[in-house]
């Protein structure tokens, strides 16, 4: 499919998408909004794919934001009427596989609510993640007080948020932000290796997974246990199940059947 915003490849079972406007430091318009939603959407219905990775293009951001230059003139009735945002929201919501966030520079505003929405970050060192809005007279749109407070705890979040500032990929590294930070040049390499290994998982399995994890964000401890030990007695009726534990015995790599 072509794409005016954003580019996508399989490479095996994983799909590489990328936000393609360089000259705007991938600054996230509508139409990345709606493609991107649409790429994950092909994404999750292809069987053959099991993972994504989603990364920014040129050398020098992830995504550096909303565009503020679509929103500068906008009226705040169309905001409202539109539901501005309101797609980011539906497909994260929708995407059941997992989905990486290998970010490669700027991931300001828009562009670090996307990395967040991504099931995990690996960061290149050269990375740099904030909530810049307050300066901008606004404050976060897609995500970024909710799932930054959740990643980085209360204090960390109110510092970026009410002050703007921008934090390197150590520092978010530090604070829980970001599972891995490689070397810039082995990025692709790394996120690409990191999402073959989950493509190589039992698919019922990496979604019950993903599932999991999502759901202690939004339960509380007792209610995520019980949900956990159900989805983890479903998975024993499956094929895979009995392949994955039978093929540990025999000491030899299982394959999967995906049911
Ligand atoms: N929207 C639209 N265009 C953007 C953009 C954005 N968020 N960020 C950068 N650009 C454009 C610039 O306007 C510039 O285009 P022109 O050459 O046509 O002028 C081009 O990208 C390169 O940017 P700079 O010249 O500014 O590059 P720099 O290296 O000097 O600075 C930067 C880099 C620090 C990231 C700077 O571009 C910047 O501060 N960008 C805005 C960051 C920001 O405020 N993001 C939050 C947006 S609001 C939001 O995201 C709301 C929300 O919660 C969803």
């Amino acid at each position: 499919m072509a794409y005016e915003t954003i580019t996508t490849e399989q490479r095996g079972s994983v799909t590489l998408i990328t936000i393609n406007r360089p000259d705007a430091l991938n600054a996230l318009n509508t139409t990345v909004e709606r493609e991107l939603g649409e790429a994950l959407a092909a994404f999750d219905a292809d069987d053959s794919q099991g993972c994504a990775v989603l990364t920014g293009s040129g050398d020098k951001a992830f995504a550096a934001g909303a565009d503020i230059k679509e929103m500068v003139d906008k009226p705040s009735a169309e905001f409202f009427q539109e539901d501005f945002f309101s797609g980011w929201n539906e497909m994260t919501a929708k995407t059941r596989k997992p989905w990486i966030a290998a970010v490669n520079g700027f991931a300001l505003g828009g562009g670090c609510e996307v990395a967040m929405m991504a099931d995990f970050i690996i960061a290149s060192e050269n990375a740099k993640f904030g909530q810049p809005e307050i300066k901008l007279g606004v404050a976060p749109g897609m995500g970024g007080s909710q799932r930054l407070t959740r990643a980085v705890g209360k204090s960390k979040a109110m510092d970026l948020c009410l002050t703007g500032r921008m934090m390197d990929a150590e520092e978010a590294e530090r604070a829980g932000l970001v599972a891995r930070v490689v070397p810039h040049d082995q990025l692709m390499d790394e996120a690409m290796k990191a999402a073959e290994v989950i493509a190589s998982m039992a698919p019922m399995a990496v979604k019950v997974n993903k599932e999991l994890v999502d759901a202690a964000y939004e339960t509380t401890l007792s209610q995520g246990m019980v949900h956990e030990r159900r989805l983890f007695q479903i998975l024993t009726a499956t094929e895979d199940k009995k392949e994955g534990m039978k093929a540990f015995v025999e000491k030899r790599p299982p394959e999967w059947k995906g049911r």
